[in-house]
């Protein structure tokens, strides 16, 4: 592992920041029906935290001496209630996942405080994942 192959990584970590800030625009917008009212705002509030992953993952990678990507992941535009809700799992799940990585490489490098961070973002994505998980307890979903 070296620190090149860490920025890549954080890369696309920070690509993924990007499409999680425009996968809850697109869901705040798309979501119809009767559940409008309670995920409309919860969509809009996971906006702020997603933004403030990327400000943050733009900032590092530039301190390590990268070049920070200015492109956002792919991000599905399903049109059903469930179906974004499943998009949104699968992608903080996934990003979990990547996080528990990205800690492992930099604890490895030596990048004490970046490590430190990746706990908090991995703290926040793991809140993110479970408030979805229990919107989809619902049976009428
Ligand atoms: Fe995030
Ligand atoms: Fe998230």
């Amino acid at each position: 592992m070296s620190k090149e192959e860490l920025i890549e990584g954080l890369n696309v970590d920070l690509s993924h920041e990007y499409g999680a800030a425009i996968q809850y625009t697109y869901s705040a917008s798309a979501v119809t029906g009767v559940y409008r009212p309670a995920l409309k705002p919860f969509f809009e509030e996971e906006i702020t935290d997603e933004l403030g992953h990327a400000l943050y993952l733009s900032e590092k990678i530039k301190s390590l001496g990268g070049v920070p990507t200015t492109k956002a992941a792919d991000v599905p535009q399903p049109e059903n209630v469930r179906d974004l809700l499943e998009a949104v799992l699968k992608a903080e799940t996934e990003t979990v996942v990547r996080y528990e990585k990205r800690k492992k490489q930099a604890e490895e490098l030596g990048f004490t405080e970046l490590a430190v961070q990746l706990d908090d973002m991995i703290s926040d994505e793991t809140r993110h994942k479970e408030e979805v998980e229990k919107i989809l307890y619902d049976e009428r979903f």
